[in-house]
């Protein structure tokens, strides 16, 4: 499947985001500890949530949908092991790895996969879990873990990951011990799901801070439950409409989560007016160079949203330098900027940008979610025809965006 988009269409229209696809996921593994039903509401279609699904479905929990609330009843869940070709699928397997051990005090599974964006090592998560008292042989690429000893305490993270902080919090729900983890990650996904670990009766405080704090907890009930909205999408919209010089108004996410995108725009020169969960854009003629941009953990510039003000930055006017510090290998959509006419040089995690006036359209290749939805913006200002090809990529976190797109003003067709 490919986009074949006609650039130089101007988006200006509305639209609500998704739920958060990095919130839904580990909160559908945190499902696998609760033993009451629970009803997640506006489930997103992302392939990644879809895959994430059968491995719930694979450990034995009953999941069917009605309108676009999930209902799972994980009364019957079991530590089967889940099959390497599907948890290759997604980095967001090695969640069911925490939400398994606190539950059932074992786990049998296999490394995650994930965007082809660096390594992605899960020592981070290991050397935690070990320091709770969980012994993990591993074997083949399959991690065999024993929790029979899980014990509280204090663990420190080496550095506040994501999936560390939230396969920690997870392991350390259910029991009757106390546990600090310090140096954790502070993303409004983590406080997403522990708000709905504690709606399910877990105790758990500190999310969004770097110390969390757990009081184990006998057992978890079920919950109705809304996760929060997708800042990403948010971003990636918002930037759309800057890249056409176009005008926007997103709703359906805290504007706060994406401050640091907020404040890059209004730089570059766009008009930006923030209202409740709404946030509305207006594009100037020409965009201009926002200087430096250096990827961080939250609440700095969202690693998430590199490749999409990267291109921007290809036709702000000016020299522009990005910095992406939490990932070794986000550029592979570089190159492909640059079929499409873009002045960008890469050394290492650092990109040189001179904007150009336009780009013009070309064939190219999606190599992972963030990077592929960046090509689709590229195709937007682009003259001329675009195609973007292995859009299975980008449909692993951006639901329907051809459509979406289309209905803000865009020219954008999803092809054989
Ligand atoms: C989560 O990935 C997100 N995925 C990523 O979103 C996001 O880019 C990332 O957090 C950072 O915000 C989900 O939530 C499903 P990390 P995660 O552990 O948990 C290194 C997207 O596009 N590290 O915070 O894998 C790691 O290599 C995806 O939606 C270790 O060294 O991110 C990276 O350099 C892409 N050892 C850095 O930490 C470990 O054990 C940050 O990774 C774990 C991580």
């Amino acid at each position: 499947m490919k986009y074949i988009i006609t650039g130089g269409y101007k988006i200006d229209g509305k639209i609500s985001v998704d739920c958060a696809k990095n919130a839904y996921l580990p909160i559908l593994a945190g499902s696998i500890m609760c033993n009451g039903e629970i009803l997640l509401h506006k489930c997103p279609k992302f392939s990644d949530v879809e895959n994430m699904c059968s491995i719930l479905k694979t450990l034995g929990l009953k999941l069917k949908s009605e309108g676009d609330t999930l209902v799972i009843d994980g009364s019957n869940a079991k530590p089967n092991f889940v099959p390497v070709e599907t948890a290759k699928l997604l980095r967001s397997s090695i969640f069911t790895m925490g939400a398994m051990l606190a539950r059932f005090r074992r786990a049998r599974l296999a490394y995650p996969g994930g965007c082809d964006i660096g390594l992605r090592p899960i020592n981070l998560h290991l050397k935690g879990l070990r320091a709770m008292g969980v012994k993990i042989t591993e074997n083949h690429g399959i991690l065999n873990c024993d929790a029979s000893n899980l014990h509280g305490g204090r663990v420190v993270l080496d550095f506040p990951s994501v999936g560390a902080t939230e396969n920690l919090m997870m392991c350390a729900t259910l029991g009757h011990e106390h546990t600090t983890i310090l140096n954790v990650a502070r993303e409004p996904e983590i406080v997403d799901l522990a708000n709905f670990l504690n709606s399910c009766g877990a105790k758990i405080s500190g999310a969004g801070t770097s110390t969390i704090e757990i009081e184990g907890v006998e057992k978890l009930g079920g919950t109705e439950y809304t996760p929060i909205g997708d800042r990403i999408i948010a971003g990636t919209y918002l930037i759309a409409a800057a890249i056409t010089g176009g005008r926007i108004e997103v709703s359906g996410c805290n504007p706060q989560f994406f401050a640091s995108l907020i404040d890059k725009l209004q730089y570059s020169g766009c008009v930006l007016t923030v209202k409740d969960d709404k946030i509305y854009l207006r594009s100037p003629k020409i965009l201009k160079s926002v200087g430096f941009v250096e990827t961080a953990t939250y609440p700095g510039f969202p690693t998430d949203l590199q490749a999409q003000i990267l291109t921007m930055l290809t036709v702000s006017r000016g020299c522009s330098v990005v910095q992406e510090n939490l990932f070794e290998s986000r550029y592979k959509f570089v190159p492909e900027l640059i079929k499409m006419g873009a002045n960008v040089i890469t050394r290492e995690r650092t990109a040189i940008i001179e904007g150009v006036p336009y780009l013009s359209g070309a064939e190219v290749y999606a190599k992972d979610l963030r990077g592929g939805a960046s090509l689709v913006l590229a195709g937007l200002n682009a003259h001329g025809y675009t195609t973007v090809h292995d859009i299975m990529h980008i449909e692993r976190g951006y639901c329907d965006l051809d459509k979406a797109l289309s209905s803000l003003g865009a020219c954008v067709k999803k092809v054989d």
